[in-house]
């Protein structure tokens, strides 16, 4: 049984038109417009199924405003899906409310690591009271020898010495606040810890040893992760398993050996070839995208929706929207014209 499995998650969000559109909307909206279909969504996450395994990795990638974080606090039940299941350790959670999940027995089991340590820090509380608060709310600990024992061990984990326990937030660097995030949310031992973007506030530097830490932690205490980046280059130091997400859909997904071996989808070549560690001798020139974003309001059901930017879109893309197919090596490309060769992502490419 798969630790996590979503089938179908859809998220939309009602977006009202602002200047006179507006009014028109809010006009038709009095008059029973919305009923009459008047109403536009935003589509953040667009019928995404996946899963994963217990102790697997999976990395969460692709463009910003594609929909990672709202998938992520989906799956975290931060938020409600707007339809679709999600299943944990067997369990529909889908349908649970996210104000009483937040409850529940299983809301110690999924954490969450934010993607800006300043702010999902209470500028109030010590590192000491910020790792000891979700023991005291979920973990049926009180105040005393036990709880400080508890909080310390978190800390030395993460790599926190104990003269940090007695600072605020704004006494402490990036790289000690992302750890202090990361002691928060590994305080219950979750079986699946979810990372949205846990380096993306840090300097380079800092942001290989966090990622170091991530993977020791991950190898110590046998959790699974879902990995979310905008960066595949990230990804692939930690994750054995990758999905590519292209305007709120998953256009491509694998293990990450093989998608960085053999990239089926054109958007996934883009992606890697910008990698210059990757982009080596065969692999010298970038695929440069160029072409607008589809728009994510109401997209056409039949429109592949990186066909504003394919370099090799044909008609097909334009009435039939290709699903996931599998491909050797454990890939799944969501493309009528996949790639065949390996060294195919070299060219460069303009779309007008
Ligand atoms: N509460 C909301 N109401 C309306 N639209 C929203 C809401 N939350 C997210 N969106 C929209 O949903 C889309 C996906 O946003 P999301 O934050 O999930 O993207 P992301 O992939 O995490 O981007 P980034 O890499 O910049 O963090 C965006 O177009 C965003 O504007
Ligand atoms: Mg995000």
């Amino acid at each position: 049984m798969a630790l996590l499995q979503t089938v179908d998650l859809l998220k939309k969000f009602p977006i009202r038109p602002s200047g006179a559109m507006g009014r028109v909307w809010n006009s038709l909206r009095g008059m029973g417009g919305e009923e009459r279909g008047e109403a536009v969504y935003l589509h953040a996450v667009d019928g995404v199924t996946f899963t994963i395994e217990a102790g697997e990795s999976v990395g969460l990638v692709g463009e910003s405003g594609c929909g990672k974080s709202t998938l992520a606090r989906l799956i975290a039940r931060l938020q409600d899906p707007t339809s679709g299941a999600i299943a944990f350790e067997g369990r529909n959670i889908g349908g649970i409310p996210a104000s009483r999940f937040i409850q529940g027995e299983k809301r110690r089991k999924i954490q969450m690591v934010f993607q800006d340590p300043t702010e999902s820090l209470n500028p109030g509380f010590t590192t000491f009271r910020a790792v000891a608060d979700p023991l005291l709310r979920l973990g049926g600990m009180r105040s005393g020898p036990e709880l400080r024992k508890r909080v310390e061990e978190l800390c030395a984990l993460v790599g926190l010495a104990p003269e940090f326990l007695t600072r605020y937030p704004h006494q402490l660097s990036g790289g000690q606040k992302a750890r202090v995030g990361i002691a928060r949310a590994i305080a219950l031992e979750p079986s699946l810890l979810i990372l949205d973007e846990p380096t993306s506030a840090l300097d380079v530097s800092v942001q290989a040893v966090i990622l170091h830490l991530l993977e020791d932690l991950k190898n110590r205490l046998g959790m699974s992760y879902l990995f979310v980046s905008h960066d595949l280059n990230v990804v692939r130091l930690l994750c054995q398993r990758v999905l590519v997400m292209y305007l709120g859909k998953i256009v491509e997904a694998g293990p990450t050996r093989e998608i960085l071996r053999h990239p089926r989808h054109p958007y996934t070549r883009a992606l890697l070839s910008a990698i210059p560690a990757i982009n080596t001798t065969e692999r010298t020139e970038r695929v440069r995208l160029t072409g607008e974003p589809m728009s994510p309001i109401d997209p056409s059901p039949h429109l592949c929706r990186f066909y504003s930017r394919c370099p090799q879109r044909e008609e097909r893309c334009r009435v039939e929207m290709p699903m996931l197919t599998p491909y050797p090596g454990g890939i799944e490309a969501a493309c009528h014209f996949p790639s065949e060769k390996r060294e195919n992502i070299g060219t460069q490419t303009t779309v007008s």
